[in-house]
This record gives C-alpha cells, sequence and structure tokens, in this order.
C-alpha cells in the first residue's frame, strides 16, 4: 500500500474557530495524513486571508465549491483525499453533497445535517458512490469506548436493562448569544442550528454513545426539550426517556445551563450481571461493579485478560488499539486521532478498489448520523406533544 500521506482539505476553520483545532491535530498525529487546502471562511477574501496566515503551508480556496470543484476532476493520486466539513451544521449538506458526486470521501462534523430530508439524500447519494463517510462523534476513539463496547456486547454485564447517558454543560446558562459569541450566536438559531438547540449539540453524542457501547436502538422516546433562558429560540435543556431494542429503557439527556459542568459527557449501563461507569472528563478509565464484590477500575493499556471477569480470548484488534503505556494519558485529541486513524484505513482501501468497513465500529458513519438526525426529529414531535411516547422511523 502507497505510503503517500494522505491529503485533507478543510471546510471551515478560519477566524477563531473551535473544533477545527483538535481536527488538525488529530490528522497530523501519525505523520500519514495532512491537512494541504482549505476553504476556511464564507467571505472568499478573508478565507484567502485566513489560508495565508495559517500555520503551515495551506492552499487557500475561497469557497468549498472552488475547491471541490479544482478537485473534481484530478487524478486519483494528486485529488485530496478526504474533505473534513467543521462548519456549523447549516453548512454540512451542500459540502458533503457536492464532496461525494466529485469522489471524495467526507468526514463530517455532528449533528449530520439539518433534517431528514438532506440526511436521506446524503445517505442515498453516499450509498451509492459508495464512498468512506464518517461523522465525528469524538468519544467513540477512547479506547476506553472500545473497551465498553466489548464488554456490554460479549455480553459480560448480562442483559442491559438500562442506560442513563448523559451530557451536561453550562456556557449557555446566561443569554450568550446576546454578546454575538460566535459558537453560541449560530448554535441557538434554528435556521443555522436545526430543530433541537441543545439536543442537536450535544444530545446527538450521548445518543451515539448509548448505541455504540450498547449496540442497542431507541425505538421510542417521549421527550422534553426545554428552554430556561428567556427568549432563546431553541431549547437549552433535553430530556429524553427512551424505549430500546431489547426492552430495557434508557435515559438520554444533555443540559447546557448547568452551571460548572464542562463537558461532563458519560454514560451508566445496567445489566443483569452488573453496571458500567464511564465519564469522558477521566476517559482514561471505565469502572465495573458486580453485585457483592469490590467495584473493578480497569485502565487504558492495563487490563488483563482472563482476570475473573475479562475474558482470555480478548479480541486482538482491541487489545492492540492503544498507542502509549497506561499512565501517559491520552484525551481529547487522541480520541479525535483514533477516530481519523480508522477513517484513512477505508480511505487506503477506497482507493485501491478494496472492500471497506465504514460500518460503524471504529468511528461513526453516515447511517449513525441519519439516526442522529432522526433522533432529533422525533423528540421535537414527541416535546410538541408534551412529551407523547413516539416512535422513531424505520432505518433509512
Ligand atoms: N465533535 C465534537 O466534539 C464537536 C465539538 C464542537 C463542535 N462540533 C461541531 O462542529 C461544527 C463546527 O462547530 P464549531 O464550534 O467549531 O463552530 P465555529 O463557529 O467555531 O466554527 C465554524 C467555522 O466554519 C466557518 N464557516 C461558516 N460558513 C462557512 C462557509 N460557507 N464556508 C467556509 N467556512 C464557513 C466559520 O467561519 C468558522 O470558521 C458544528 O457542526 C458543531 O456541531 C463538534
Amino acid at each position: 500500500m502507497s505510503k503517500r500521506p494522505l491529503n485533507v482539505g478543510l471546510v471551515g476553520g478560519g477566524k477563531g474557530a473551535f473544533i477545527v483545532q483538535p481536527h488538525q491535530k488529530a490528522i497530523h498525529f501519525d505523520g500519514t495524513r495532512r491537512v494541504v487546502a482549505g476553504a476556511l471562511f464564507p467571505d472568499p477574501k478573508i478565507a484567502l486571508e485566513e489560508a495565508a496566515n495559517w500555520p503551515y503551508p495551506l492552499k487557500g480556496y475561497g469557497s468549498y465549491d472552488e475547491m471541490i470543484a479544482a478537485n473534481a476532476s484530478l487524478p486519483a493520486d494528486q485529488k485530496l483525499d478526504y474533505i473534513l466539513i467543521v462548519t456549523p451544521n447549516f453548512v454540512h449538506y451542500d459540502p458533503a453533497m457536492k464532496a461525494i458526486k466529485a469522489g471524495i470521501p467526507v468526514f463530517c462534523e455532528k449533528p449530520l445535517c439539518l433534517n431528514l430530508k438532506e440526511a436521506n439524500d446524503l445517505v442515498k447519494a453516499a450509498r451509492k458512490a459508495k464512498i468512506p463517510f464518517g461523522v465525528a462523534h469524538t468519544y467513540l476513539g477512547h479506547w476506553t469506548s472500545r473497551l465498553s463496547r466489548y464488554i456490554v456486547q460479549a455480553g459480560l454485564l448480562g442483559d442491559i436493562r438500562w442506560v442513563d447517558s448523559y451530557y451536561l454543560q453550562g456556557w449557555l446558562a446566561t443569554k450568550l448569544e446576546a454578546t454575538g459569541q460566535m459558537q453560541a450566536a449560530w448554535r441557538t438559531n434554528p435556521k443555522l442550528a436545526g430543530g433541537s438547540g441543545c439536543g442537536g449539540d450535544i444530545g446527538t453524542h450521548a445518543l451515539m454513545q448509548l448505541r455504540y457501547v450498547t449496540g442497542l436502538e431507541v425505538t421510542a422516546v417521549s421527550a422534553q426539550l426545554e428552554t430556561f433562558v428567556e427568549g432563546r429560540a431553541l431549547d437549552d435543556h433535553f430530556t429524553i426517556y427512551c424505549k430500546l431494542s431489547n426492552g430495557g429503557k434508557a435515559l438520554v439527556r444533555a443540559s447546557q445551563i448547568c452551571i460548572g459542568c464542562k463537558n461532563d459527557l458519560g454514560i451508566i449501563i445496567a445489566g443483569t450481571k452488573g453496571t458500567l461507569q464511564w465519564r469522558q472528563e477521566n476517559p482514561e478509565s471505565i469502572t465495573i461493579c458486580l453485585a457483592n464484590q469490590p467495584d473493578r477500575t480497569y485502565w487504558r493499556g492495563a487490563v488483563t485478560p482472563g482476570d475473573g471477569f475479562l475474558p482470555k480470548d480478548m479480541p486482538a484488534a482491541l487489545m492492540a488499539e492503544p498507542t502509549i503505556p497506561a499512565g501517559h494519558p491520552e484525551a481529547f485529541h487522541d480520541a479525535f486521532a483514533r477516530l481519523h486513524r480508522c477513517f484513512e484505513a477505508d480511505v487506503r482501501k477506497y482507493q485501491a478498489g478494496e472492500p471497506f468497513a465504514c460500518d460503524g465500529s471504529k468511528y461513526a458513519n453516515i447511517e449513525d448520523g441519519w439516526i442522529g438526525i432522526a433522533f432529533i426529529e422525533t423528540c421535537v414531535k414527541s416535546s410538541s406533544k408534551k412529551g407523547a411516547w413516539t416512535s422513531m422511523p424505520k432505518k433509512i
């Protein structure tokens, strides 16, 4: 396989943007991927200035239309290998669709797009093009999320009865958007963010964590979308009681008005044999609680198969995934890097004409993105009917 580093083009990221930063570090993490181009801002002049001032050489484009069109007809070894979409939610669909049509794989920020119509179109287009498409649900990239998925799906906790998947923040406890703060302004505007503010922004992460770790689907919701900050157009508090595909129940909850909470994403999974607990603010370990036994803490990189809970035959691929010895902490950037690393593997297979997985086991795929949007729309419907139980649409 070619050792040429993969070349990545950015859509968005100029003028103090947030999430482009961890992504671009994660892209460069292994030396096998690099950022080489970008359409960094909606205004073409500023986009070019931002590219010229980027801390390393970057081919600037005035718009993502230009960047994608310029690459569409290039031979495969000169074309961008994938694009990374780090724009606000209302600028996901268009560049993603154009890149798919140009034969360029896409790694897109969550939520996938604004509504189910856009999501349907994107899934159909990506399937038709048979092209890798990833959605940036960061927290799946922690090794402890991989281990949790193995523990739950191997049945080590028994049947899953209850899941509490949550994401609590406090940064929107006041009307920050009124100050013009860039990230708050678009996130609280339904035209730019979608049908739910808090739910779309961080509730989708809580949902994805539940689905990834347990392998269960939400089949119906009883939702309360609430707005505590006066005059805000979208929910800032999102509480969803869920029926799960195995007959269990879950709470998927998110809040942006919990003063003091930073990025408190966590999950508690209660089965008939035991409970697993994990928090992303302390992402290097998980706790397993079994009845009448002392709690067990499993650290990334320091797991012993055959210890009386974990079986002897743990999957080799899972055990090989940690990158540095336990105790040298991994965190947010490492999680992003693990996602880009796995996406790179699929892009290289795609380019070589080999089958690639893109099956949601290593990073969220376009179907996962679709489920996030379907969940939001179903929650908005249920909440408008005072929390009436509302079924999720049939999977696309
Ligand atoms: N995965 C995560 O953990 C995570 C965390 C934060 C944000 N996000 C998601 O990432 C996306 C961006 O969020 P953010 O907080 O970085 O936003 P931001 O407001 O900080 O940055 C958005 C960037 O997009 C640019 N942009 C807007 N329209 C554009 C256009 N037409 N062409 C080119 N650039 C354009 C803006 O100028 C800015 O540079 C959102 O979808 C958000 O939900 C994900």
